[in-house]
């Protein structure tokens, strides 16, 4: 083979080709949210019995914590959509870091292994592309539940001391409203002798999804979606059919495309409940917002420069951060959007200004003056939502971009390009 095609075949990564400026219309079908199926597939370590969860999303990140979960002797099966989790024959194992390496919602299942085995191993997950993403809460938390836990040569060991079979409920106050820690402390605490409560808990949706399939399951806990949960330890749980709610970050990913395009469009199912704050923020910039059916129809008038802070719930989300940006690089005037969750979240912004963005950074905000049209450009997503907004970007572009980055957006977005494709963006994937 001459050298040139050894090199060019060597060098050309997956990527995607985004033809710019296709109007898109019709209909974006939601699939079930990443980060709950992920934290409810580690729920299923809670019990002997199946566990049927049913829009399950296909997703890189989902087989990752089916082969964790296995590795564990968790029997793990799918059909579709649908998973069937049968955790009867569980062992303890120390997880080897390559398989927790980059995928941070393996750590939850320290709660349930706790729970269920009195004894846990698991390697820290580490930071990732957006920050240092500690997990000293959860660590916290277990321990005021009863738990010894040395953490050494990164790696966490836990175990209930002495002759206890199980956690003892307790009152945990978080310093911070930590997604993972809320699902961590909560999972650990269904199975412990007594109540517990979670102060200053997150108040995501995925929290609410874990705790309503907790209950179903047999658990006692109330407050979930607020700021304080109780739990009343029960002894066992059983096995249940339960369905994943749909992904709010798809459907607003969803809504920003169609806002970027300017195009009317119908993206279905939504909870509109979990996406107030985006909702407002598109009608803010100038879109029509109209609950259909179980959907919401989008239509975007002339879009306007608007402020965002990311917050925890109900606040903006952090990981819209990007996609609305791309938004505001070709809005009228201009918008300040500052990243409150996550030190290192605004790398993004080098890709779109390489589209011709106009874009200030000054620690964690930035200032966009929107510039009447990008050109499109050979641009990388160094993180999922990242790569997601380099996609937005090239759907309104003037020219083909190539968006690489796949390996972050197979994590968490299913079939993202053929969904576009069918509302009539040309993307291939090449
Ligand atoms: C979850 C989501 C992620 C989302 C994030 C915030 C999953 C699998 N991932 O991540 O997509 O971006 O919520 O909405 O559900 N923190 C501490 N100490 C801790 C724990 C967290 O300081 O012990 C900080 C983190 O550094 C971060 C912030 O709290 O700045 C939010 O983290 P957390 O809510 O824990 O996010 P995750 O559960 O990791």
């Amino acid at each position: 083979m001459p050298i040139a095609a050894t090199i060019s075949k060597k060098t050309i990564k997956p990527h995607l080709e985004v033809k710019g400026k296709s109007p898109l219309s019709g209909e974006l079908i939601v699939s079930g949210a990443k980060n709950s199926a992920l934290v409810l597939m580690a729920a299923s370590l809670l019990t002997e019995d199946e566990l049927r969860l049913k829009n399950v999303p296909r997703l890189t990140d989902i087989d990752g914590m089916a082969e964790i979960l296995s590795t564990m002797g968790v029997t793990v099966k799918r059909n579709n959509s649908e998973l069937f989790l049968k955790a009867s024959k569980l062992h303890h194992v120390e997880l080897p870091y390559e398989l927790v390496h980059g995928l941070r919602a393996s750590f939850f299942c320290i709660g349930p292994l706790l729970a269920r085995l009195g004894q846990a191993k698991i390697p820290l997950p580490g930071g990732c592309e957006i920050g240092a993403r500690p997990v000293v809460e959860h660590i916290k938390g277990l321990k005021s539940l009863g738990a010894y836990i040395n953490v050494e040569h990164g790696l966490v060991t836990a175990s209930i001391p002495g002759t206890q079979k199980h956690l003892k409920g307790t009152d945990v106050v978080l310093d911070c409203p930590s997604v993972g820690a809320t699902e961590t402390i909560l999972m650990a605490a269904v199975l412990a002798e007594g109540n517990s409560s979670i102060e200053n808990a997150a108040q995501e949706p995925e929290i609410q999804d874990l705790a309503k399939m907790l209950n179903s399951m047999g658990a006692k806990i109330s407050g979930a979606g607020g700021p304080k949960i109780t739990i009343q330890g029960v002894k066992q749980l059983n096995g249940c059919d339960y369905s994943v709610m749909p992904d709010r970050i798809e459907a607003g990913t969803f809504l920003i495309a169609a806002a970027i395009t300017r195009s009317n469009l119908k993206v279905t199912p939504v909870i509109p409940e979990h996406l107030n704050a985006v909702l407002q923020k598109l009608r803010d910039c100038g879109c029509k917002i109209q609950q259909e059916g179980e959907g919401i129809r989008i239509i975007p008038m002339e879009i306007k420069g608007v402020d965002i802070t990311t917050q925890p719930f109900p606040g903006f989300p952090t990981d819209l951060q990007a996609p609305f940006m791309a938004l505001m690089t070709t809005a009228q005037g201009t918008s300040v959007i500052t990243e409150k969750i996550y030190e290192n979240r605004m790398k993004h912004v080098a890709e779109l200004q390489r589209m011709g963005a106009s874009i200030r950074v000054q620690g964690n905000t930035a200032v966009i003056e929107g510039v009447p049209e990008l050109s499109a450009a050979p641009v990388f997503g160094g993180d999922l939502r990242s790569t997601a907004a380099m996609i937005l970007a090239s759907l309104t572009a003037n020219g083909t971009s190539k968006v690489e980055g796949l390996q972050h957006l197979d994590r968490g977005y299913e079939e993202m390009e053929k969904k576009l494709n069918q509302a009539g963006a040309q993307i291939l994937r090449v």
